[in-house]
C-alpha cells in the first residue's frame, strides 16, 4: 500500500486484515466442501448438481485468491498452515457425510447463507474504514455468493418437484 493509501486505511488495516483471514479460511473450506461433494454426490439430477458443485468450488478458490491477494496489499501475511483453517473460520466446516443431493445442496445453501452475512458486515466494516479497495473487492464476491444461494436453491427446488 502507497503513503497516501496507508494513511487512510492505516489504522483499521489490521482489524481488516483479520476479517479477510477469517473469510481467506472459509473460503478454503467452502472449496473443499464444494469440491469433494462434487465427487460423492447422488441421486436425481446428478450431472446437473455435480457441475454446479464445481463451479462453485472453482468461484470461491478464486475468492480465496482475491481475499490473499488484498491482505497481502494491506501488509498483512494470509493464513500460513491448513490447520489454521478451522481455527480461523468463521463458521467451520460442513462434512458431507450423507451424500444425498438434497443433503448436500441444503448443507452448502447453509454455507451460502452465512457467507453472506459475514461478507455483508466486512462491507460495512470496509466502508467505515474507507478502505473502498477492500469495499470493492469484497462487494464482488458477495455478488457472487449471492447468486450461488440462488442457483442451489433453484437446483433443489427443481429435484423437489421430481415425479409431481
Ligand atoms: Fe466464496
Ligand atoms: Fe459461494
Amino acid at each position: 500500500m502507497g503513503v497516501k493509501a496507508r494513511e487512510i486505511v492505516g489504522k483499521d488495516a489490521d482489524r481488516i486484515v483479520k476479517l479477510l483471514n477469517g473469510a481467506l479460511a472459509d473460503e478454503w473450506l467452502a472449496y473443499y466442501q464444494y469440491w469433494v461433494g462434487s465427487l460423492v454426490v447422488r441421486g436425481p439430477m446428478r450431472p446437473d448438481v455435480q457441475k454446479e458443485l464445481k463451479e462453485h468450488a472453482d468461484d470461491e478458490f478464486k475468492h480465496a485468491n482475491m481475499l490473499a491477494d488484498r491482505i497481502v496489499k494491506l501488509g498483512g501475511t494470509p493464513l500460513l498452515n491448513p490447520s489454521d483453517w478451522l481455527k480461523h473460520s468463521k463458521y467451520g466446516y460442513d462434512e458431507p457425510k450423507d451424500a444425498h443431493v438434497l443433503k448436500i445442496l441444503r448443507q452448502n445453501i447453509e454455507g451460502e447463507q452465512c457467507a453472506i452475512e459475514a461478507y455483508s458486515n466486512i462491507l460495512k466494516v470496509a466502508m467505515d474504514a474507507k478502505d473502498f479497495s477492500t469495499f470493492n473487492m469484497v462487494r464482488k464476491i458477495l455478488d457472487d455468493e449471492i447468486g450461488h444461494e440462488q442457483d442451489l436453491q433453484d437446483l433443489e427446488n427443481d429435484i423437489k418437484l421430481i415425479g409431481k
